[in-house]
């Protein structure tokens, strides 16, 4: 499939059904060098706990979300962190173009939940900052098997709650400030890049 038409599925499924989600949004090439790349960081210790808003009291952090994240950043001058983000920058010229959704920037980060991780929970906006416009992840785990877990539920605001396996090269998008969602407990090293598209 070519990229404007995974960029469709993701916007057309989020306009119907709140929730854009596209099975295939990333080439395996691609989920594979960034997977390595996740791997290679995890390896060196490149890794940081993931912090939830402003809040500084680590032992809630870990009561809410035990993920370990990396910040992507084009002068990592990393191949495929730089593939990943191009193909970021073309999703947002077309998201503008075709919603007039008047993004201004992104920010991105890699994800790894150790066997035994979570993320209760949340909405992805803060209070103190509304910046963050939408929510996109993408997912990095080629063996995904039913019994690991770390499925991403959602919480719909009708009551009705829809869980998402955390298959790879699969993309999701939705609003951050209307869904509420959570990581599952997760039962194998679950992978993953998540990322906000910013206004202001
Ligand atoms: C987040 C989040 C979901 C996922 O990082 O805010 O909710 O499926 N991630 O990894
Ligand atoms: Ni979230």
């Amino acid at each position: 499939m070519d990229s404007i038409t995974n960029f469709d599925s993701l916007i057309d499924g989020f306009l119907l059904n709140t929730i854009g989600i596209s099975e295939h949004f990333l080439t395996e090439d691609l989920s594979q060098s960034l997977s390595l790349t996740l791997k290679d960081l995890y390896k060196k210790d490149k890794l940081v706990a993931a912090k939830i808003g402003n809040n500084k009291e680590e032992s809630l952090q870990i009561k809410i979300r035990t993920d370990k994240i990396f910040w992507l950043d084009k002068n990592h001058d990393n191949a495929s962190e730089n593939a990943f983000l191009k193909l970021m920058d073309s999703f947002v010229l077309y998201l503008n173009q075709t919603c007039y959704t008047g993004i201004t920037g992104y920010e991105f980060h890699f994800a790894m939940y150790e066997a035994g991780s979570f993320y209760k929970k949340h909405f992805d906006q803060f209070k103190s900052n509304a910046s963050r416009q939408y929510t996109m992840i993408f997912y990095l785990n080629p063996d995904w098997e039913l019994k690991d877990g770390g499925e991403l539920c959602i919480y719909h605001k009708n009551g009705s709650t829809q869980n998402i396996s955390p298959t790879n090269g699969k993309g999701v998008f939705f609003k951050s400030a209307d869904l509420e969602h959570e990581v599952l407990l997760s039962n194998a090293k679950r992978m993953s890049i998540t990322g906000w598209l910013k206004i202001g």
